[in-house]
């Protein structure tokens, strides 16, 4: 007998109440009526504030006589956020710490005449399951599909770990053209009939394969995929695809694909979507994908915890190789170190069989708020290990935080790492990116090393003619990106590149850039309605199929200026600009064209490359269009603070900070303000403090620079540099 899976969508009640069991099948008649996907948080999860409910809910649902058929009965949650209790009649089954994960429990044994499924989530602070602090909004619900899953006597594992009951490990012999594939299957029978490439195999868990002039998983090019089966006496039967493939890392040469050089450059992705939280459909997760195939990125970071099984199909089918981690983030918890062994186990053991998953990734910025001490290594050495006893075949990677020491112990734990730097955003100048990088690299020029994470907000509503760092304008994050794009294409070594991040996503403790609850580094904005400018410098880098040429700027309509640049990223080499009709002027280059027109008046702007074009309409503003400007009090902080107030005799908030401790009295009066700005900001400034790496990056730093990103307002910048204009230099 086949087993059968049903879906519950339909017919559960939801009850925002953190009411014990039996008060919850009292109360289920009166709870509101939902469907699966569903989160709690889908609406205040993303308007900001920080105040979205955290909390326990019940979904109750009542089981029909035909969904409980069958010799033995398991139900699967495959995204239960944070954490979950199955409830069957009454009776506590089970009990799930991981809201990224799926479980099952069994049912059979449990049945009655009626059949009460009850299932409470939780999504509260706590000190044990991961994660808890961190820039993504935690959203609470039962997110993903729960299923019923109805099989013989005999049937394969459905309980251990979430597993699929079948792992697959294909070797790859690039000289011979060959794959030797073993596949282990897990059941309570006495044989199974395994069947790999038109070959079955009668055996009692384990066969091994060998597939002649495979067809190898060959990136976004050629991800051919095999599939392989196994069925018992019984007729139960399950099957997995796999991908032939040989990842490799050079720390000089970086990432190679099955044995050619293929540097992973792409994005990062959340899972999350505008209105819909991250209780998301098949068709949102494809239309992800058909994003990113236009982009043509040929990696993805699925930051930051295990993502739907959907959505590592997806990567598999589009020859998208993944960077997989799970969620130990910013802050280490000493009750937490079984919720980091348990959730690394769940990840490996449900996603092994993905071929585009080409490393585990243990933890992200894990330091940030966190000391880097034994307890901190030793928890980081037992999930290395895991790793590696689970998965032989796989590397380990984690994505440390910008102030994490070159030369800190943990470095040396994983296979790999990656750097999250914002040089040029969060502080610092662009160029600092170049320089951590080379710095590094020489320093260690047998570790293979990334760059997990860079980014800049924009908020497409603002713009700007001299766009600079926290502005939020769409100008300023593609002059980021365009150095960054530059930096990495100058730096083959890097294994892998993430921009942070693909789309906008919720962050419901931020407001900024003019939007509640959103971090706006995406290239693509929250509700996938908008790519912006950036979007199309990576896609003309990137994408060498579909041609087209794309005009930045096309927001920026108002333009209070006498000549403007007009900028063109295209995938194309030759680009000719047309204003009102008239060619006024034709470049060669790549990916970036740059062109300086007067502006009279209104203006139809034509850009034409090979086998495409782009249009757009801008004129002359007489005045500075306000819309386009964001934070106008920090931009006043910027405006009302010009060179000439200055005594250049004496110190002023102009001048770095290196420059102002070079005299002892003007470096006390500075250290005691960012002293008391630490103080506010809790144990991160201790990691600054005692971070010879970040001191000189701030000491390169003007004054005023550092404390606008401190957030200080305008009126204490004032009073300090009057401070400091009373000592001469
Ligand atoms: C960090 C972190 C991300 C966060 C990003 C940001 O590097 O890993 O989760 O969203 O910075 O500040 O945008």
């Amino acid at each position: 007998m086949m087993r059968t899976i049903t879906t519950l969508t339909e017919g559960w009640r939801f009850l925002k109440a953190a009411v014990p069991a039996e008060t919850a099948l009292n109360w289920a008649a009166r709870g509101e009526e939902v469907t699966l996907p569903h989160t709690w948080n889908a609406v205040d999860g993303q308007d900001g504030g920080n105040d979205y409910h955290r909390g326990t809910c019940w979904y109750v649902r009542e089981l029909t006589e035909e969904e409980c058929a069958g010799e033995r009965l398991f139900l699967e949650v495959n995204g239960a956020a944070m954490t979950a209790e199955v409830w069957l009649n009454g009776e506590k089954l089970a009990r799930h710490e991981g809201g990224y994960s799926t479980f099952r429990v069994e049912l059979t044994g449990k049945l009655r005449e009626k059949n009460i499924l009850a299932i409470s989530v939780n999504n509260e602070d706590n000190t044990v399951v991961y994660p808890q602090k961190a820039d993504f909004t935690f959203y609470g619900g039962l997110y993903r599909t729960v299923n019923l899953i109805s099989v013989p006597a005999e049937h394969f594992e459905l309980l251990k770990d979430g597993t699929p009951g079948i792992k697959v490990t294909p070797v790859v012999d690039l000289e011979k053209k060959t794959a030797t594939v073993t596949v282990e299957t897990w059941h309570n029978g006495k044989s199974v009939d395994i069947t790999v490439n038109g070959e079955t195999r009668t055996v009692e868990k384990t066969a091994v394969f060998t597939i002649e002039n495979v067809h190898l998983w060959d990136g976004a090019e050629d991800p051919y995929l095999y599939t392989a089966e196994a069925r018992l006496p019984s007729g139960d039967a399950i099957r997995t695809r796999f991908g032939c493939r040989v990842f490799a890392c050079d720390p000089e040469k970086g990432f190679f694909l099955n044995g050619r050089s293929y540097p992973l450059r792409g994005v990062s992705r959340h899972q999350d979507l505008k209105g819909k939280g991250n209780a998301l459909s098949y068709e949102d997760h494809a239309a992800d994908m058909a994003i990113i195939r236009e982009l043509g990125a040929n990696t993805l970071r699925l930051a930051h915890y295990q993502h739907a099984q959907e959505f590592y199909d997806l990567c598999d089918e589009n020859g998208i190789v993944v960077w997989a981690e799970i969620p130990y983030i910013t802050m280490h918890m000493s009750g937490g170190r079984q919720n980091t062994l348990d959730q690394m186990r769940e990840l490996i053991t449900q996603c092994y069989n993905h071929p585009c998953i080409a490393v585990w990734g243990l933890s992200n910025e894990i330091t940030a708020a966190s000391a880097v001490n034994e307890e901190l290594l030793e928890n980081h050495r037992a999930l290395n290990e895991l790793c590696h006893r689970m998965d032989p075949t796989r590397l380990t990677t984690m994505a440390d935080v910008f102030m994490l020491e070159i030369d800190s112990p943990i470095l040396e734990i994983p296979d790999i790492n990656s750097y999250n730097l914002y040089f040029g955003w969060y502080l610092g100048e662009l160029e600092q990116t170049d320089e951590f990088f080379d710095e590094y690299h020489d320093k260690y020029p047998d570790r293979v090393i990334g760059f997990s994470e860079y980014g800049a907000d924009a908020n497409p509503a603002f713009h700007s003619s001299r766009p600079e760092k926290g502005d939020y304008t769409e100008e300023y994050q593609a002059l980021y990106h365009e150095h960054m794009l530059k930096m990495i294409q100058a730096r083959p070594y890097l294994w892998a590149t993430h921009v942070w991040n693909l789309f906008d996503f919720a962050a419901d403790g931020r407001d900024e850039g003019g939007k509640h609850g959103e971090n706006q580094k995406g290239l693509v904005t929250f509700d996938r309605s908008l790519r912006k400018d950036a979007f199309y410098l990576y896609k003309a880098a990137w994408n060498k199929t579909e041609p087209f040429a794309h005009l930045c700027g096309k927001r920026y309509v108002n333009r209070c200026e006498e000549e403007t640049e007009i900028k063109v990223y295209s995938n194309q080499p030759e680009v000719r600009l047309y204003v009102d009709g008239t060619l006024i002027g034709t470049q060669r280059g790549e990916t970036v064209f740059r062109f300086r027109i007067p502006l009279l008046g209104e203006h139809l702007i034509r850009a034409e490359a090979e086998g495409c074009s782009d249009t757009m309409c801008i004129r002359r503003g007489s005045e500075p269009d306000e819309s386009y400007i964001f934070n106008k009090a920090a931009a006043s902080v910027t405006n009302w603070f010009d060179a000439d107030d200055v005594d250049p005799s004496c110190f002023s908030v102009s001048d770095t900070l290196g420059e102002i401790r070079s005299n002892p009295q003007a470096g006390a009066i500075v250290d005691a303000m960012m002293a008391r700005g630490a103080s506010e900001r809790g144990d991160v400034a201790d990691a600054v403090k005692d971070n010879p790496a970040l001191q000189r990056m701030m000491g390169r730093m003007t004054m005023l620079s550092l404390l606008k990103q401190g957030g200080a307002d305008e009126e204490s910048i004032k009073q300090l540099n009057r401070i400091l204009q009373g000592i001469k230099k």
